[in-house]
């Protein structure tokens, strides 16, 4: 019955401390294995943004955000006041349809989004070229900051002919054909511009995390402990920011605990074999998971939810997203009313008072595997690194808007990280997980004007 049920999955979704520990070590590992000359499955890309701002920036920049769920330009005076600064933004939708249409398809609505912008705020000046940091949070190759080579796309892209190319000249062909005044100046991934804007205002700052659509970190390494990058003798005490890619961790299936569901997920995502850390934990992935539960449990002859319903719409897939299962883990009647109304309105099911206490369940079940494991690449950072206590910046929807998200991770980081029993709760521990400041609006903007800076010091 429904109760035998709720046993299996909590069996199936439940993270325990010593798993977390395994993870993790097997994490620090893999870290260092990417960084080596030999390269390993989580990417650890060099950004080329060298070292953290000081707050004497200025300057006005252009910054585009593509990678989360919005496309968002916005521009930006890094003032004379310390640590200070103007933004003005226009948020565009982002087609569903562009995520698997073409490349020209792709940078031409970029560049008319950005035309619109400087159309917009700068209708009738003179201008001359703006600077841009353009956040585009896929993995890239990079071996100038102004330049990136697509790895492979993630969280569900799927276009065609970017994979493997520099994206830039692409993208600076669609905003000359339209004659936007814009000079591509850093190429930025969203974990990198998350962490420069955090320690802007905040030096105990060390690591930038998106807990998002995707899921993934940056921090900095000394060039010296990159041996990857040995070859081009950098100055070994020079700051480079890693980004780590690492929703790519354990691509190769060792230690994550997958269930049937997250097999299936793989399986039919457009990138199978990848991204096997983000597809567990991820925003893009929490609801379906959730749908691919229940639609099991429905054809399931020993349990049977929803007997004589009609389940089309709960068979389309992505059909519902982490917002929905937000709105079940908040729902705050005894009864589940709300939830009751969730499925009716959004699924066409009418669920009975067992049905939705699993229901409940579940949600809770697949939001604290998601915020437990997310915590084992902080931790593995942190393990790696050294470092016994730090802040680190986290932006994203799950990070902002998933219930309870931030306490489980805390208390994920407490068995891992073997704090006091008084440590766990958010506020306070040793390794803080904060929200951050805008790292693709700030973040770009500052990246942008120490790109500038060290191109005028000749560096
Ligand atoms: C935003 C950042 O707030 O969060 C983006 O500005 C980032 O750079 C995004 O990509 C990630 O969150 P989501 O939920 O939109 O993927
Ligand atoms: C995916 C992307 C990565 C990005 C993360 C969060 O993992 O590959 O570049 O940082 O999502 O947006």
């Amino acid at each position: 019955d429904l109760v035998d049920q709720i046993n299996r999955l909590e069996e199936l979704f439940t993270v325990p401390a010593e798993k977390l520990n395994q993870i993790t070590d097997h994490f620090v590992n893999e870290l260092a294995k990417g960084l080596s000359k030999e390269g390993g499955t989580i990417p650890m890309n060099a950004t080329w943004c060298m070292g953290f701002p000081d707050g004497n920036e200025t300057g006005t920049f252009l910054a585009l955000d593509m990678g989360g769920t919005n496309l968002r330009v916005c521009e930006i005076t890094l003032t004379e006041e310390k640590g200070e600064f103007d933004i003005i933004q226009s948020k565009y939708r982002m087609p569903e349809e562009l995520k698997t249409g073409t490349a020209e398809e792709l940078w031409s609505y970029i560049a008319d989004c950005l035309q619109q912008f400087i159309e917009y705020h700068h209708e009738d000046e003179e201008l001359d070229q703006l600077p841009l940091g353009f956040t585009f949070s896929y993995p890239a190759t990079q071996n100038y900051i102004d330049h990136g080579i697509l790895q492979r796309w993630t969280k569900g892209f799927d276009i065609d002919g970017v994979e493997g190319r520099d994206v830039v000249p692409d993208f600076e062909a669609a905003l000359a054909e339209r004659g936007v005044p814009i000079k591509l100046t850093a190429l930025i991934n969203d974990t990198t511009g998350t962490m420069i804007a955090s320690a802007y205002t905040d030096p105990e700052m060390k690591i930038g995390c998106i807990f998002g659509t995707g899921c993934n970190a940056a921090y900095m390494e000394n060039c010296g402990s990159i041996p990857k990058l040995a070859h081009m003798n950098l100055d070994p005490d020079l700051p480079m920011a890693i980004n780590c890619e690492y929703g790519a961790f354990d691509s190769e299936h060792v230690v994550l605990p997958r269930t049937p569901y997250d097999i299936i997920i793989d399986k039919e995502s457009p990138r199978p074999n990848q991204q096997a850390f983000e597809k567990m934990i991820a925003g893009l992935y929490l609801g379906e998971i959730f749908r691919l539960v229940l639609l099991d449990l429905h054809q399931n002859p020993d349990c049977k939810i929803f007997e004589g319903q009609d389940v089309g719409k709960l068979q389309k897939a992505y059909s519902l997203d982490a917002g929905f299962l937000s709105a079940i883990e908040e729902d705050p009647f005894e009864n589940l009313s709300e939830t009751h109304d969730l499925f009716q309105n959004k699924l066409s099911i009418v669920c009975t008072k067992p049905e939705l206490e699993l229901i409940r369940r579940l949600a809770e079940l697949i939001g604290t595997r998601a915020a437990r494991l997310s915590s084992c690449g902080v931790a593995a950072i942190c393990k790696k690194k050294g470092w016994k206590t730090c802040h680190v910046g986290a932006d994203g929807s799950v990070f902002n808007k998933y219930p309870h998200f931030k306490i489980r991770g805390a208390q994920a980081l407490k068995e891992i990280l073997d704090w006091p029993a008084n440590k766990g709760k958010g506020r306070g521990d040793p390794v803080e997980i904060l929200p951050a400041e805008d790292g693709s609006g700030v973040g770009a903007a500052l990246i942008a004007a120490l790109t500038l800076k060290r191109v005028q010091q000749g560096q």
